[in-house]
């Protein structure tokens, strides 16, 4: 977790820690969230069968470059790269590296920019060729749940209400959420409180307010929902090498629900492929 230290905020903070932001603030989000989006609309050309997950993390490194903005990742907590990607049965923070993509494989690829001093933090899922159809309803379902946890989100909700909402969408159609990695609040910081749990009880956790920066990001395995990190101590795998995947959205609470601001430009969050 990071603690901002260096720079006067605004707003104030909950008595969970959760800073509570100013109108004014949703528009550095907007834009960060936004460039995120399009990086990620911008490498769907590039997804096929023998690219290196190495290569699509250069031209990412390469774009946020071009845009102005600035790498969350590289140099966190001594990560070096400009994004994860996470394969098949790979959780989430799967390293970009030398390895080539197959006809079939399923793969997340998650971006954090900052933007004028503002993170911007999304992830969707890729397909190489051409999906099995049990990967292709985990995807489907993957994103319906973060869907139905965006739902959840109001003043006057708690955090319980949204990890309930992904959590009984998700077993109710018998797959398994991953506790050991959640969502998190942010905003002028990568992570913040609270941490956003993909599971939970009704009316449970803080109570959500306008003005909350925070991620939502299920992560959905086909099997049983435990992981283990490898030796790189990184990667996140299923421990029972089940396919997993995941769908990760920034948003700011407003009056009346919730506002995405990592929306896709071009409206390809989902899918990327085309279903034909
Ligand atoms: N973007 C990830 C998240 O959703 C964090 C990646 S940290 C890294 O919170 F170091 F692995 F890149
Ligand atoms: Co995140
Ligand atoms: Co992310």
């Amino acid at each position: 977790m990071e603690r901002d230290v260096n720079q006067t905020h605004h707003g104030r903070l909950t008595r969970d820690g959760i800073r509570i932001h100013e109108a004014a603030d949703f528009a550095g989000m907007r834009a960060a969230g936004a460039l995120a989006a399009k990086l990620l609309d911008e490498v769907i050309p590039m997804i096929e069968p023998g690219v290196m997950t190495g290569d699509i993390d250069a031209f990412i490194e390469r774009r946020v470059g071009e845009e102005g903005a600035t790498s969350a990742t590289i140099g966190y907590k001594g990560y070096r790269h400009a994004s994860c990607i996470s394969v098949n049965h790979v959780v989430c923070h799967g390293i970009p590296g030398d390895k080539r993509l197959k006809d079939g494989d399923i793969l997340n690829i998650d971006v954090t920019v900052i933007l004028d001093g503002w993170f911007g933090d999304t992830s969707r899922m890729f397909v190489a060729g051409r999906p099995s159809r049990k990967a292709e309803r985990l995807i489907d379902v993957t994103h319906d749940a973060l869907f139905e946890g965006i739902a959840a989100v109001k003043p006057g909700n708690t955090f319980g209400d949204i990890g309930h909402a992904i959590q009984s969408f998700v077993e109710g159609n018998r797959m398994s959420v991953v506790r050991d990695f959640c969502g998190h609040g942010l905003g002028r910081v990568f992570h913040a409180p609270p941490n956003v749990l993909h599971y939970g009880r009704p009316g449970t956790g803080p109570v959500l307010e306008e003005g909350m920066f925070f991620t939502i990001e299920p992560m959905v395995n086909l099997g049983r929902p435990e992981t283990k990190v490898l030796a790189d101590d990184w990667t996140a795998v299923t421990r029972d090498k089940s396919l997993s995947a995941q769908f990760e959205h920034s948003i700011g609470v407003t009056a009346e629900g919730a506002e995405i601001f990592t929306l896709s430009p071009a409206g390809r969050f989902h899918p990327t492929y085309s279903p034909d």
